[in-house]
């Protein structure tokens, strides 16, 4: 199998590359490596030298394409292979063609029916889903699955890194001018807080603050909008809560998810807290188990503050593939009304863990 890695030196996909490697996932597969700036340098893995990511005859070779170079790329090259006649599996981490009806959005723990269905009726796109709705069924994938979803309302907390590699850098940076802003103050134990408030509210709004890659300072405050509007007051990640859950879900009657999804200060975990309607009344273990027993990844959190704070953070998630998921209890609003917070490394399952797991499911 001819497998072309294009866009793998980006952020999701060194990730990609990185957890390939650990998995052994090159195993049994010609890798080609595509550039769009360096063709003719040695690739890595030894698989000879980098090709021109744009040249349609050289990728017409390949029986897979996996893709990290982004929306712009997909759109420009897509449509060429398919008008060149090729046949080949596209495996794209690229929004483009999420919502197309020839591709399916993949997330295999959750879906894999889905995804079996369509590669036995031919389909060949197969699309990585938005970080924030992968992790959220990776979570509560039990529920879904137990069909005793009524609607769900995530509230997120999106990380950095969502955003792209510049925007981490420039959340460091803001911190950094921040905490320079008062270090002085900060050193003299009895300095008051107020005065350091005061100055740092000041270098917040001050053109001191990097905001090149935000627009706006990220650090010491949040971001409630995410994305461009759809219609009607919700941006565009918040329409794909609905959108995505239920092409995913491969859903008949599809489910209401709705929300608001805001930028906070964490590097590369999404968060989210979810309030959901269950369809009928059932007792708070059972649906535990639900939840824990759905896949190897998910860790149910028991809903008490020291775990919570020990587990259910980006801090004790970046960089591991488990998803917590915690605060699981009965709403005062009624018996049928759950809370749950959940957490999840948004470069691993939420973008570069589903694209390896599909070029395995194509070796089987
Ligand atoms: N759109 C997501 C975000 C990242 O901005 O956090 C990719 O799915």
């Amino acid at each position: 199998m001819k497998v072309g890695m294009v866009g793998w030196r980006g952020m999701v996909g060194s990730v990609l590359m990185q957890r390939m490697q650990e998995e052994n996932d090159f195993a049994g597969v010609e890798p080609v490596f595509f550039t769009t700036s360096q063709v003719g340098q040695p690739a890595p893995l030894n698989a000879g030298t980098l090709k021109d990511a744009s040249d349609i005859n050289e990728l017409k070779k390949l029986d897979v394409i996996i893709t990290c170079q982004g929306g712009d790329y997909t759109k420009a090259i897509r449509p060429e292979l398919k008008k060149a006649g090729w046949n080949g599996y596209w495996i794209d981490a690229a929004s483009t063609l999420r919502m197309e009806d020839d591709a399916v959005i993949i997330l295999d723990p959750i879906n894999r029916n889905v995804i079996d269905a369509a590669l036995s009726k031919g389909i060949k796109d197969y699309i990585g889903g938005n970080c924030t709705v992968s992790l959220m069924l990776m979570g509560l994938g039990g529920l879904f699955k137990a069909g005793v979803v009524e609607w769900l309302s995530s509230m997120t907390y999106q990380a950095a890194s969502g955003a792209g590699a510049p925007n981490m850098r420039e959340l460091l940076s803001q911190m950094g001018v921040l905490h320079g802003s008062v270090a002085a103050q900060l050193a003299t134990p009895g300095s008051a807080i107020l005065e350091i408030d005061k100055k740092v509210t000041a270098t917040l709004r001050s053109a001191e603050m990097p905001t090149k890659e935000f627009g706006f300072p990220l650090a010491g405050s949040v971001l409630p909008w995410i994305d461009r509007e759809v219609e009607d007051g919700q941006s565009r990640e918040e329409w794909k809560g609905y959108a995505e859950t239920n092409k995913i879900l491969g859903a008949v009657n599809p489910i209401p998810v709705d929300g608001i999804c805001v930028r906070v200060g964490a590097m590369r975990c999404h968060s989210q807290a979810i309030t959901m309607k269950l369809t009928k009344d059932i007792p708070i273990a059972e649906i535990e188990d639900m939840i824990k027993n759905d896949n190897q990844w998910v860790k149910f959190i028991p809903n008490n503050k020291a775990d919570s704070l020990a587990g259910l953070t980006p801090a004790a998630v970046s960089g591991s593939l488990t998803v917590p998921v915690g605060r699981v209890r009965k709403m005062k609003m009624g018996p049928q009304y759950l809370s749950a917070f959940t957490c999840g490394d948004q470069l691993l399952w939420g973008a570069a863990e589903p694209l390896r797991r599909m070029l395995q499911i194509l070796k089987e």
